[in-house]
C-alpha cells in the first residue's frame, strides 16, 4: 500500500506524515485512508493515557502491570524471563489499542549518577544488549512494535538535550553502540528512537552518520526511526540524516519547514518521501496485526504473578552470614516505612499506574501466619531524624530475634530530568539503621533504589543485604518469598557497586560543564575500570548469593578456525552443592591481547541461568566468535583480532572467577606500513629495517663513525619518536631526503615477506 498510497498524497501531506498528530499518535490522513497509531511507553508498563496527556509521567494513565524496571530485570541475567515479561506487555498493549510500545532503554550506566538508571539494564553492553533484544522480541511476539532508544550516547540526565557526549570511536564501537547494534540485528525492533543529547557535536537527532550510514547502511536496520519527544532541532536536517518521524506533533510548524525546503530546492524530495514511505509501511504494519483476531482483555491476576516471579529473579542478595532465609519460628520484626509504602518504579515518562500493589509488610504477614511487630521509623520525604518514630523502631526491633530494615532512595531523588549528585542513603534513615543495630536484633536489610547506593560504611551492621532494586508492582510479595526461602535468591549485580563515588571512572567528567561531556575513561567503564586499577569495589559486577552454593569444573574450551572464522565452544559442569534447589548465573569473560590499544582485563562476553536441583550438575555450553576476542581498531575503523595468548575465564561474577583456560590466537599481525611520516623507532622495529638505515645514513670516511649517531642505542632512544623525514634534515643524520619514499619501499617489501 505505501507507494500507491504516497503516490495520491500531496508534498504537504507527506510532510505532516513525518511528524506526530498529538503527543502519541501518528498523523492520520482520512482521504487517503492513512489511520493514526498509537505510541505509548514503556519500558515495564504499558503507559496509555486516554486523551492528551503527558511525556514526563505526570498525568493519568489506564491501569497496567508494573513490572520490575529494567534496572531490576538487568540483575535477573535472564533473557527467557525478559522475554516472557515482553510478551505480557505485548498482550496488554495490544487490549489497550497500543501499537507501539516505547521501549526498551539500552543506555549504558556510565556513571551510578545517572538519574534514568532504573530505566537501564546494566554497565555492560553485552548484557544490555542480549536482555534488550529479549524484551524486544517478547513485545513484537504479540504483534506490538518495540521501539529501542535512547540512539545513542544518551548517558546522564543533566542538560539532556542539548549536551554534547564526547567520544572516541573505539569507546562507542566497544561500549555505547553493541546494545542497540545487538537488539537491532537480533530481534529487529520496528523502530529506534534517536537521543536527545548530540554526539561529538552533532544531535543525535540530526545525525547522518548515526541514522543513515551506520543503522542502515551497516546494521541494516529497515524499520522506522522516530525522534524522542521534542528532540528534533533542526526539522529539514534530521530529515537529511534519517530520522523518519518527529514526536510529537510540533503544531505544522516544522511539517511546513520541510515544504518550503522541497520548494525552494533545499531538500529533494525523494528524502521526504522515504521518510513518508517508511511511516506508512509502520502504520500499515501496525494496523495489519492489530486486525489479527487476539484476546480483548489480558489476564490481570496471572501478569501480576508474572510480576512476582520475575521480581523473584531480580532482587540481589548482597551479603547472608546465614541469617536468611527466615524460619517461620524467628521472631521477626520490620522497620521502615518503606515496608508498608514500597518504593517500587522510578519517575518520568516510564511511570505507569499499576493494576495492583504488594507491600512487604502485608506478604510478610501472609507468609509467616501472624502478625509481625513493625515501626515505620523515618519518613520517606523528609530527610531529618523524627526521634519518636526511632525510639518505636528501637523499641521493635529490641524485642525481635531479627529485624528486617527496608531502607532506599526518596522518590524525589531519582528521576528522569535530573541526575543524583550522591550515592548516599538519607541520613535519617542510616541514623536509624544503626539505633536497631545497636539493640542487638539481628539486621536484615532490603533496598529500594533504582541507582546504585554506597553500602560501605554500614553494611557491616547488617547480617544480611538483600538489594531490591525497584520491583514492579509485585516486589512485596517477591520480597517476602526471598525473606522466607520460597523463592532462593538468583538475581546478580549489572552494575558495579563501588567503595565510593571517588572510585568510579567518571568521577571527573560526569556530567560535563560547558555543554560537554567528555568521555575521558574511554573503554573503562564499569567493571572494566575498577578491574585494570586493580581496584577494590563494595560489590563486584556479577555478584550474589543464593541459599545454595554452586560448583564448577571440568572446563573444555574447543578451538576451530581461525581469524574472521574463530569459532570457541566453552563449556563447564555446574553443580548444586547445597540442600535447596538453586539458579546459578554463569558468566563467561574474555580477556584478549592487544600490541596495539589498551584492553579491559576481560570482558563480559556470555552468560547463562541455569536451574538445578540439589546434587544436580549440567553443563553450560557457550559459544565465543571472533568478535568476542577482537577490539574496535580506530585507525584501520573495524574490528580487529590480534594474535597472542587470551584467556577465557568462567566464574560467578567479574571477581570471582573459578575456571580459566587459554585460546591461542592466530590473525595477521597488524600490517603496519612505513612512510617518511613514520617514526624513526618503527622503521627499526622492522625486521631487516635497521640495517637498511645503517646502510644509507653513513657519515663520510673521515669521521671514523659506521653510521649515523642517530643509530647507536641511545640514539634509537632518544630520536625513536622522530618521523624520518624530519630526522633527515638533522645535521648528523646523513640521510638523503629525496631517498626516503624509496626506502620506505624496500622496508615495506621486507615486512610483506
Ligand atoms: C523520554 C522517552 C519517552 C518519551 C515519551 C521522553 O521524555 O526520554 O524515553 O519515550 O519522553 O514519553
Amino acid at each position: 500500500m505505501p507507494d500507491r498510497v504516497l503516490a495520491r498524497l500531496t508534498l504537504a501531506e507527506r510532510a505532516s506524515l513525518t511528524s506526530g498528530q498529538s503527543l502519541w499518535l501518528t498523523q492520520a490522513i482520512d482521504r487517503a485512508g492513512v489511520p493514526s497509531i498509537t505510541l505509548s511507553d514503556g519500558p515495564h508498563g504499558v503507559r496509555r493515557q486516554p486523551a492528551g496527556g503527558d511525556h514526563l509521567g505526570v498525568e493519568h494513565s489506564l491501569p497496567a502491570t508494573c513490572f520490575p524496571p529494567a534496572v531490576a530485570l538487568g540483575s535477573s541475567w535472564d533473557a527467557d524471563l525478559v522475554r516472557r515479561v515482553g510478551e505480557a506487555l505485548g498482550r496488554e498493549a495490544r487490549a489497550m489499542d497500543v501499537q507501539v510500545l516505547l521501549g526498551p532503554g539500552v543506555n549504558i550506566k556510565r556513571s551510578p549518577l545517572c538519574g534514568r538508571n532504573f530505566e537501564y539494564f546494566s554497565e555492560d553492553p553485552h548484557l544490555s544488549g542480549v536482555l534488550g533484544a529479549a524484551l524486544v522480541s517478547g513485545v513484537q511476539s504479540q504483534g506490538v512494535g518495540a521501539c529501542v532508544k535512547h540512539f545513542a550516547a544518551n548517558n546522564q540526565e543533566t542538560d539532556r538535550l542539548r549536551i554534547s557526549a564526547e567520544i572516541d570511536e573505539r569507546t562507542l564501537h566497544e561500549i555505547y553502540l553493541p546494545a542497540f547494534h545487538h537488539v537491532v540485528t537480533t530481534a529487529r525492533p520496528w523502530l529506534v528512537m534517536s537521543a536527545y543529547n548530540r554526539l561529538n557535536g552533532v544531535y543525535a537527532s540530526e545525525h547522518p552518520w548515526l541514522l543513515t550510514e551506520l543503522l542502515r547502511e551497516q546494521w541494516g536496520f529497515r524499520g522506522v526511526v522516530v525522534s524522542d519527544w521534542g528532540a528534533v532541532d533542526d526539522r529539514v536536517a534530521a530529515l537529511r540524516a534519517g530520522l523518519d518521524l518527529e514526536m510529537p506533533s510540533s503544531g505544522g510548524g516544522t511539517d511546513a519547514s520541510l515544504v518550503a525546503a522541497v520548494e525552494s530546492g533545499r531538500l529533494d524530495p525523494e528524502v521526504l518521501d522515504v521518510a513518508a514511505g517508511r511511516v506508512l509501511d509502520l502504520v500499515e504494519r501496525a494496523t495489519r496485526h492489530a486486525a489479527e483476531p487476539a484476546p480483548t482483555g489480558w489476564d490481570a491476576g496471572g501478569h501480576h504473578r508474572l510480576a512476582r516471579e520475575a521480581a523473584a529473579q531480580c532482587a540481589v542478595l548482597l551479603k547472608n552470614d546465614g541469617v536468611l532465609p527466615l524460619r517461620p519460628a524467628d521472631r521477626v520484626a520490620i522497620v521502615g516505612e518503606f515496608a508498608r509504602t514500597p518504593r517500587y518504579q522510578g519517575a518520568g515518562s516510564s511511570h505507569i499506574v499499576p493494576t495492583r500493589l504488594d507491600d512487604l509488610l502485608t506478604e510478610m504477614r501472609a507468609l509467616a501466619g501472624r502478625e509481625p511487630a513493625f515501626a515505620p521509623g523515618y519518613r520517606p520525604a523528609e530527610t531529618g531524624r523524627c526521634p519518636e518514630l526511632e525510639e518505636e523502631a528501637v523499641r521493635v526491633a529490641g524485642g525481635a530475634e531479627v529485624t528486617v530494615v527496608c531502607l532506599g532512595l526518596p522518590a524525589a531523588d531519582e528521576s528522569e530530568g535530573y541526575d543524583r549528585t550522591h550515592l548516599e542513603l538519607p541520613a535519617n534513615q542510616l541514623a536509624l539503621l544503626e539505633r536497631v543495630a545497636a539493640t542487638g536484633t539481628r539486621v536484615v536489610v532490603v533496598l529500594s533504589n533504582g541507582g546504585v547506593v554506597r553500602l560501605a560504611g554500614w553494611d557491616h551492621l547488617a547480617a544480611a543485604v538483600l538489594e531490591g532494586w525497584l520491583l514492579g508492582q509485585a516486589g512485596g510479595g517477591a520480597l517476602a518469598d526471598l525473606l522466607y526461602g520460597v523463592a532462593n535468591p538468583c538475581g546478580r549485580l549489572a552494575e558495579t557497586i563501588p567503595l565510593r563515588l571517588e572510585d568510579t571512572p567518571s568521577y571527573l567528567t560526569f556530567p560535563g560543564e560547558l555543554g560537554a561531556v567528555r568521555y575521558g575513561e574511554g573503554v573503562f567503564v564499569g567493571y572494566r575500570h575498577h578491574d585494570a586499577v586493580g581496584g577494590q569495589v563494595g560489590y563486584p559486577f556479577g555478584h550474589g548469593l543464593s541459599y545454595t552454593r554452586f560448583g564448577y569444573a571440568d572446563l573444555e574450551l574447543d578451538q576451530q578456525g581461525t581469524e574472521e572464522d574463530l569459532v570457541v565452544r566453552v563449556s563447564a559442569r555446574i553443580t548444586n552443592l547445597g540442600e535447596r534447589t538453586g539458579r546459578e548465573v554463569v558468566q563467561v569473560y574474555v580477556g584478549a591481547p592487544s600490541t596495539q590499544v589498551r584492553r579491559p582485563e576481560r570482558e563480559l562476553r556470555a552468560f547463562g541461568k541455569v536451574e538445578l536441583a540439589p546434587g544436580e550438575s549440567a553443563v553450560v555450553r557457550f559459544t565465543l566468535t571472533a568478535r568476542d576476542f577482537s577490539f574496535y581498531h580506530p585507525l584501520r575503523r573495524r574490528w580487529t583480532l590480534e594474535p597472542g595468548t587470551a584467556v577465557v575465564h568462567v566464574g560467578a561474577s567479574s571477581r570471582d572467577l573459578r575456571l580459566s583456560g587459554e585460546v591461542t590466537l592466530t590473525a595477521e599481525p597488524p600490517r603496519v606500513v612505513l612512510t617518511p611520516e613514520s617514526p624513526l623507532a618503527d622503521w627499526a622495529a622492522v625486521p631487516g629495517g635497521l640495517e637498511v638505515l645503517r646502510r644509507e645514513m653513513r657519515p663520510p670516511a673521515e669521521t671514523g663513525q659506521p653510521h649515523s649517531r642517530f643509530l647507536s642505542d641511545s640514539g634509537l632512544r632518544m630520536a625513536g619518536s622522530v618521523p624520518l623525514r624530519r630526522l633527515a634534515r638533522f645535521p648528523g643524520a646523513y640521510l638523503d631526503p629525496d631517498k626516503l619514499e624509496r626506502l620506505a619501499a624496500e622496508v615495506n617489501a621486507l615486512l610483506s615477506r
